[in-house]
């Protein structure tokens, strides 16, 4: 199951706003070379042309379907097709920009420091934000379902589960010594959702498309139906009817030495 870029809109708004605070913290406001890593369907790539102008950008995403979205958005911005996992820059740049991708890489502090160390120059800035919820019920939810129901057996290695993300003082442990400057923070955001139904359709685009992709076609709309109902009980309504959402990010901002 590849990435779906129209679902993955669905909540646009809120999904682009930790890429803008992510970036309001970039230190450089002129760039000769940008590249956003895990561009999907070109919403962060938006904001970095708005900042540095279209001649400095590149996108970058594995995904089929989220670089089509994002070519047909931003026309005459180079995209690349790439594995985060073993791409390096051909040049050196000024700003790798990383706005919820990294979480996919579980090894992604060893990637941050070779990016660092290979293909930045002093001066120039590695910015990362990645979503911080697998401890959050929608995540455990994902789990409990995967292990509850016909399809168990697809869940039982554990092979689905990503772990959460290393301490903060993991990242400046192997960050520090390579920065001259290196910022990094918590936020978590609260998004009131419309129903229970609004959030499996939040994570389906994302954290839900592994354990959906797992089962047997003939199984997920029962799966999905599962999740919905343990959604429904750990997201109980607010006054309004509303479903509060909590979603922690981490940030990292760090300027090459
Ligand atoms: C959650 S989206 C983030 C999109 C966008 N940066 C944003 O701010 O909303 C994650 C993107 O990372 C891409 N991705 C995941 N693993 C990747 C990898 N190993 N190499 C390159 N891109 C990857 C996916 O295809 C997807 O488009």
């Amino acid at each position: 199951m590849g990435w779906n870029a129209a679902q993955y809109l669905k909540f646009e708004d809120e999904r682009t706003r930790p890429a803008r605070d992510l970036l309001a913290r970039v230190p450089i406001t002129e760039a000769r070379r940008v590249v956003d890593l895990g561009c999907g369907p070109g919403n962060s790539t938006e904001l970095l042309v708005e900042r540095f102008g279209p001649d400095a950008v590149t996108g970058l995403d594995s995904d089929d379907d989220m670089l089509a979205k994002a070519r047909a958005r931003l026309p005459g911005i180079p995209f690349i097709q790439a594995d985060l996992a073993s791409w390096r820059p051909d040049v050196s740049v000024d700003l790798l920009y990383a706005n919820a991708v990294l979480q996919w890489l579980p090894d992604h502090l060893d990637i941050m420091a070779r990016l660092m160390e290979e293909s930045l120059v002093p001066g120039s800035v590695l910015a990362v934000q990645m979503p911080d919820n697998f401890g959050e019920p929608s995540h455990v939810a994902m789990e409990e379902t995967g292990a509850d129901g016909p399809w168990s057996q697809a869940f039982a290695s554990g092979r689905i589960r990503r772990p959460r993300l290393p301490a903060p003082a993991e990242y400046l442990r192997r960050l520090q010594g390579l920065s001259a400057k290196i910022d990094v923070w918590h936020t978590v955001y609260y998004h009131p959702m419309a129903d229970a139904e609004a959030i499996v359709a939040w994570v389906e685009s994302t954290g839900l498309r592994p354990y959906l992709a797992a089962v047997a076609p003939d199984e997920r709309t029962a799966f999905r139906a599962a999740y919905l109902a343990r959604i429904e009980r750990a997201y109980p309504p607010m006054a309004d009817g509303r479903r509060l959402l909590a979603f922690p990010r981490f940030f990292v901002v760090a300027v090459k030495a």
